[in-house]
């Protein structure tokens, strides 16, 4: 049997790739430690797939219980690496915390699956790497720039680490995919995007400003180099972005010479500015979004979108998503969660 062993598989895109993963026959065994989501994951994973995958309650800097996993599940063929603290503003205030975690965890990991004996590893990169690129569409060629917080330089100083272990032992190999923007959540609803607190990212503030949690979305910036002012991004399903999970997994079981480190960008290769989402949000949910232009968020790039050529090749994975259908899920998403309060 192929198990699949998921770290941050009750977060966000944890739990969608999980869905994925057993939709397309693989057990999972999810480790998390809960420290940004919840068991009740588990259920909507079961509500959709009809399986509760298996769960440890385990932190990722703690190796000796990493390794108890292993131990309990000796059929682990792959590793999915999600687990990390992902707010960019709370690692400026936090960066020992989001060193020690982000990196503590990939390397327990990496020793680990020398020590087990276990080859495959996929690993939860972004677009962050790029910085500000200099030439758009960005391809995975181009230059990683200076991070501009602790969260960016620790998915960069992951991306090499990771590329020295797998130098070192020939029978080390990973896909590292880098994301760009996920957003929306599953078609049933069951699984989404759940923010602890005030939410940092432009969705799920969108969203929850929209059914009153929030009382107004704040624009970062209108005036950028951009048609309109607001920043551009490139927003991908997370559904479509937790597919190319189990393709990476089939590329590295399926074939036992391929060696190294691979790098994909995961995005649509369409950028789209804050504006244009809030529009497209507003017409698709039939819903106004209260707003206003604030000064820009420190740290934001200007504009970023993927080049996802290499991948859409390589992968044999296309985003084909609208924008509409993506921020339809999201909306779904939220309703029920609204729902589920009342
Ligand atoms: C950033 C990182 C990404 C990382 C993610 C983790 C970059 C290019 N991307 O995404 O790698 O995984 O954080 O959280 O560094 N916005 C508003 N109002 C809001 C919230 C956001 O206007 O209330 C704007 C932002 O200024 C930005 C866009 O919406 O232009 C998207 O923001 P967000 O969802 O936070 O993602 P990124 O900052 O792009």
């Amino acid at each position: 049997m192929n198990r699949i062993l998921v770290t941050g598989g009750t977060g966000y895109i944890g739990s969608h790739t999980v869905v994925e993963l057993q939709n397309s026959g693989y057990e999972v065994v999810i480790v998390d430690n809960l420290s940004n989501s919840s068991t009740d994951v588990l259920d909507g994973i079961a509500s959709i797939t009809g399986k509760k995958p298996a769960f440890e309650k385990v932190d990722c800097r703690d190796k000796q219980a990493l390794a108890d996993v292993f131990k309990k599940y000796p059929d682990v063929k792959a590793i999915i690496h999600f687990a990390a603290s992902k707010a960019v503003g709370e690692s400026v205030e936090k960066p020992l915390l989001y060193y020690g975690n982000n990196l503590g965890s990939v390397l327990n990991i990496l020793e680990l699956m020398g020590e087990q004996n276990v080859g495959n590893l996929v690993f939860s990169s972004s677009c962050t790497v790029y910085g500000q690129p200099d030439i758009l569409p960005v391809t995975e060629d181009a230059p990683v720039k200076p991070a501009t917080s602790p969260y960016g330089n620790t998915k960069q100083i992951a991306e090499e680490i990771i590329r020295d272990a797998v130098y070192a032992d020939n029978r080390l190999k990973c896909i590292a995919l880098r994301y760009f923007n996920p957003v929306g959540a599953h078609p049933s609803a069951a699984i989404g995007e759940l923010p602890n607190g005030v939410p940092n990212n432009l969705i799920p503030f969108v969203t929850q400003t929209a059914i009153g949690i929030r009382e107004c979305l704040r624009v970062f910036g209108d005036d950028y180099d951009t048609p309109d002012g607001s920043a551009i991004r490139d927003y991908i399903w997370v559904v479509d972005l937790a597919k190319a999970h189990v393709i990476a997994v089939e590329r590295l079981l399926g074939n036992k010479n391929r060696k190294g480190v691979e790098f994909f960008n995961l995005g649509t290769g369409k950028g789209l500015s804050v504006l244009e989402i809030l529009n497209v949000f507003e017409k698709t949910a039939g819903v106004k979004v209260n707003r206003k232009i604030v000064a820009r968020r420190e740290g934001d790039v200007e504009k970023v979108w993927a080049d996802p050529a290499f991948a859409n090749k390589e992968l044999g994975w296309k985003a084909e998503t609208s924008t509409e259908e993506m921020l339809a899920t999201a909306w779904a998403w939220e309703k029920a969660l609204a729902a589920k309060r009342k």
